[in-house]
């Protein structure tokens, strides 16, 4: 399956993963466009991608995924320059741990906004053009905590949960189109993100994850073009990790409770 020439709009693509799957999709020669909400870093991401080599032109749209007005006009332009896109891909997101009780409601919201309001927003803004066009690949994300209940994480695994339901929803509905649905579900991986979200980690979490190794930003990368190109449903990065899922299914949940526990 190539991507030569295939219009891919990464929402999130200015930094970390997103960013990570552009280059890679760049250099396998499609049509790459950038939206997040910072002009400045995507200015940035832009020159990196078109100085990979025999790279086509590459257009950014500054975009607040969280803004309703925003989006419908961002959806409008985007229409009426470049048509629906063939890969269409969110990953926009961020992630506040922390003890519930000492956390600011807030961040509650804000994870629901982007994380699982900002990707149904942006699938009902783009969908009935991909209906016109009986056509289209979307790639949301989510992460291993969309399906596990993780210690210190209550606001953000309700918020990745979210995320596949709505995504594994929305394959079943979308399949008679010819449209197809993928869910990233990926580990700690090294981003800008994630350093930011290790600042608010509980101390037992941070402690337990010395022990552990992230991905790279482009190991996920690499996984995320693995599982588009076989239209996985939900693509898991790292053998062991699928194996973690494949054992939270198949397991009586007393047993893996044992493993999710609070850490010591
Ligand atoms: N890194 C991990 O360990 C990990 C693990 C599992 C799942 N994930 C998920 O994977 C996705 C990517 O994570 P990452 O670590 O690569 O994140 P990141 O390094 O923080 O990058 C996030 C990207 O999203 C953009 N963004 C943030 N808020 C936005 C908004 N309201 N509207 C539009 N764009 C927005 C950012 O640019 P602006 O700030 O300029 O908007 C940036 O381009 C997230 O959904 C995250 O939850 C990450």
């Amino acid at each position: 399956m190539s991507f030569k020439n295939k219009t891919c709009l990464i929402v999130g693509g200015s930094e970390g993963i997103g960013y990570a799957i552009a280059e890679n999709l760049q250099k396998e020669g499609a049509k790459i466009i950038l939206a997040s909400r910072a002009l400045q870093k995507l200015e940035q991401a832009k020159e990196k991608l078109q100085n990979i080599k025999e790279a086509n032109d590459v257009t950014v749209y500054p975009l607040d995924i969280t803004k309703h007005e925003a989006m419908t006009s961002f959806v409008c332009d985007f229409i009426k320059t470049h048509g629906a896109p063939d890969y269409l891909i969110n990953t926009a997101g961020f992630a506040r741990p922390g003890y519930i009780h000492e956390m600011d409601f807030n961040f509650f919201e804000q994870m629901i906004q982007l994380n699982y309001l900002g990707t149904a927003r942006l699938c009902h803004a783009f969908i009935p053009h991909f209906i016109e066009a009986k056509k289209g690949h979307i790639l949301l994300t989510s992460s291993l905590a969309g399906f596990f209940g993780l210690f210190g994480y209550s606001g953000y695994c309700a918020s990745k949960w979210a995320v596949l339901g709505f995504a594994q929803s929305l394959r079943h509905e979308l399949k008679e189109y010819g449209i197809k649905v993928s869910t990233l579900c990926p580990p700690n991986t090294d981003t800008p993100g994630f350093a930011e979200e290790n600042k608010y980690k509980p101390a037992e979490v941070l402690k337990l994850e010395e022990k552990m190794k992230s991905l790279s930003a482009e190991a996920v990368a690499k996984a995320a073009l693995k599982g588009l190109a076989k239209g996985t449903s939900i693509i898991i990065p790292g053998t062991g990790n699928k194996l973690n899922y494949l054992a939270a299914k198949l397991l009586p949940q007393k047993i893996v409770d044992m493993f999710l526990k609070k850490p010591k």
